[in-house]
């Protein structure tokens, strides 16, 4: 048998722009999703053809010796699907570093697990940024910025969140949206179409509050990763990806700290996860009066693993 097993991931900052080639933070956090291949006939996933496709593509292209046989293959996942958790890309990046290495008897270095997974991704969604399958490939910190095409700039970051920032925050389940992930960034496409000019100030602000997030890290200030989750929250809710059902049930939180949508949000009622920040030190008694159910978050740092 052959196992692996990758991370779900958070974007802290940068959802949307970064289909503009703004900048991205986000983070592997410590749910996983795994895939196994066993030796013999038996079930398969139903998007497993694209895996297949996707890999025997590259191995053929680059003439690197592999078998085919039968097998069989079993997820397991602790990764809620779609509410913006990157449980698609979790899964294109450990199928493929369970096939391909089921079919070569190698393993692969993560870059090129990694291109193949943004090609399984795109197959699944179309145009997605890469974002989601970088830090679930990589985990820890990424810093992820589209260039072209054909040029994704993917920084792991040298440095964690640090406690004083990751003890406060907690992410919020605020339920499956109606819209996919592809209906928010048409959306969002649509709005810069209709008004090109102010759609670019709201995303070079957004630039900006994810650039200042990555120093309130570094500094390790617990204020100013506030402050910039506050103003992301702020500059999403202008592009239209932020439901008034969200607003009316959770802006009570502002008092006690910032939260913002993480992922592509909703124009209409929920909104997959919610990211918080509790400045007042009361979190778990605060978020029961949501109603919502809640938990705090674990980043992961390994990203892809052979188990
Ligand atoms: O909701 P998610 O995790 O699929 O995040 C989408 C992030 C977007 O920036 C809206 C789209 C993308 O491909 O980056």
């Amino acid at each position: 048998m052959i196992s692996f097993s990758a991370p779900a991931k958070i974007i802290l900052s940068g959802e949307h722009s970064v289909v503009y080639g703004k900048p991205a933070f986000a983070a592997g956090i410590d749910k996983r999703l795994r895939v196994s291949i066993f030796g013999r006939k038996g079930f398969l996933p139903s998007q497993w053809s694209i895996v297949e496709k996707v890999v025997l593509e590259y191995l053929s292209d680059n003439k690197i010796k592999f078998t085919k046989k039968s097998f069989s293959v079993r997820i397991e996942s602790d990764i809620p699907k779609g509410r913006g958790l990157g449980s698609s890309a979790a899964f294109a990046v450990a199928s493929t570093g369970a096939y391909i290495k089921f079919l070569s008897g190698r393993s692969f270095d993560k870059q090129t697990i990694n291109n193949l997974a943004y090609k399984i991704e795109k197959e699944f969604h179309g145009r997605p940024s890469g974002i989601d399958n970088s830090t679930s490939c990589f985990g820890g910190l990424i810093f992820f910025r589209k260039e072209f095409e054909f040029l994704k700039v993917i920084s792991r970051l040298n440095f964690k969140i640090p406690d004083s920032i990751s003890n406060r925050l907690y992410l919020i389940d605020t339920g499956k949206p109606k819209e996919s992930t592809k209906d928010m960034v048409e959306f969002v496409g649509r709005r810069f179409n209709k008004n090109p000019l102010k759609t670019r100030i709201i995303l070079s602000e957004i630039e900006r509050s994810t650039k200042q997030m990555v120093v309130s890290v570094v500094k390790e200030d617990q204020r100013l990763f506030a402050e910039s989750v506050k103003k992301n929250h702020l500059l999403l809710d202008k592009l239209g990806v932020v439901s008034d059902w969200l607003k009316r049930r959770l802006s009570f939180l502002e008092k006690y700290g910032a939260y913002k949508i993480t992922g592509a949000g909703s124009r209409k009622g929920p909104a997959g996860f919610v990211l918080f920040i509790d400045l007042s030190g009361e979190g778990d008694s605060i978020l029961k009066k949501t109603g919502f159910k809640y938990f705090r978050i674990s980043f992961d740092n390994r990203g892809l693993v052979e188990l």
